[in-house]
């Protein structure tokens, strides 16, 4: 089948250093996971450098951007500290993520109409050292508009209500959330990914959206690491997002 663009894969390496963290120890060390993850077909790797430092440290961050070959995406908070951390490591990407201290994990988008202006000054500062800006939304077609207006170059639409959701209907209800706020950010030629919460079993309905480019997953695919190392467990995600990308253009909806 010709010209199906498939979803580019960014592994989240960031619970290999939950683990190393855990102990304080010096292993498992996220760099090695990284290069079996580009061995294994992700197309980017993907780091959260949380302000409480808590699983990926200055020295993970400094050690991937020299030895990442394919693309880094360092996700971070939107505060001073964290502009001179991508200042000074220049990934190729970075996208804004909320960041609560007690939170678990992220758990929702940013709100970027509340916060447009400070967002705004923040985007140009990181474009003017060239690095990529997106920007970590619930999949909502007003927070996609404005993330354009203030000049993000990606949205990376929040699958976590999706992946959690308790009923089909809600399942259903939230992928409709995915695909409008898809198409949003298609029409506002901002580009579009997706992320959080995507496992094996639900990796097709948000590969099977057309808009979106790329993909970002971290626990599933650690998780599965575990039992059958990090190459298996990132192609096993590929092929599963490729093959769901390739039915729905086979036979689209
Ligand atoms: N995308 C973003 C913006 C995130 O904050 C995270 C979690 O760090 C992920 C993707 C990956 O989520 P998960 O670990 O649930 O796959």
């Amino acid at each position: 089948m010709a010209n199906v663009l498939l979803p580019r894969l960014g592994v989240n390496v960031d619970h290999v250093a939950t683990v190393r963290q855990a102990r304080k120890a010096q292993y498992p060390d996220p760099v090695h996971a990284a290069v079996l993850a580009e061995l294994g077909g992700a197309a980017q790797i993907t780091i959260h450098v949380r302000e409480d430092r808590r699983h990926i440290q200055d020295r993970d961050l400094e050690i991937l951007k020299r030895t990442v070959t394919t693309k880094l995406n360092l996700e971070m908070a939107a505060t001073p500290e964290m502009l001179r951390v991508a200042f000074d490591a220049r990934p190729h990407t970075v996208t804004l993520v909320p960041e609560r201290r007690q939170e678990v994990t992220t758990e929702g988008g940013l709100d970027v109409n509340a916060n447009k202006d400070a967002l705004k000054r923040f985007v140009a500062e990181l474009k003017g050292a060239d690095i990529l800006v997106s920007l970590f939304v619930d999949p909502d077609v007003e927070q996609v508009q404005t993330a354009a207006r203030i000049g993000a170059d990606a949205v990376e639409l929040h699958t976590g209500r999706f992946c959690d959701a308790p009923t089909r209907e809600v399942r259903e209800e939230e992928h409709r959330r995915l695909v409008n706020a898809a198409k949003a950010a298609s029409k506002l030629k901002l580009r579009c990914y997706a992320g959080h919460g995507i496992h094996y079993d639900n990796v097709g309905p948000v590969a099977a959206i057309l808009e979106i480019e790329e993909l970002n997953i971290g626990h599933a695919i650690v998780a599965r690491a575990i039992l059958v190392g990090m190459q298996a467990a990132v192609k096993e995600m590929r092929d599963l997002a490729w093959q769901a990308r390739r039915d729905a253009v086979a036979t689209p909806s």
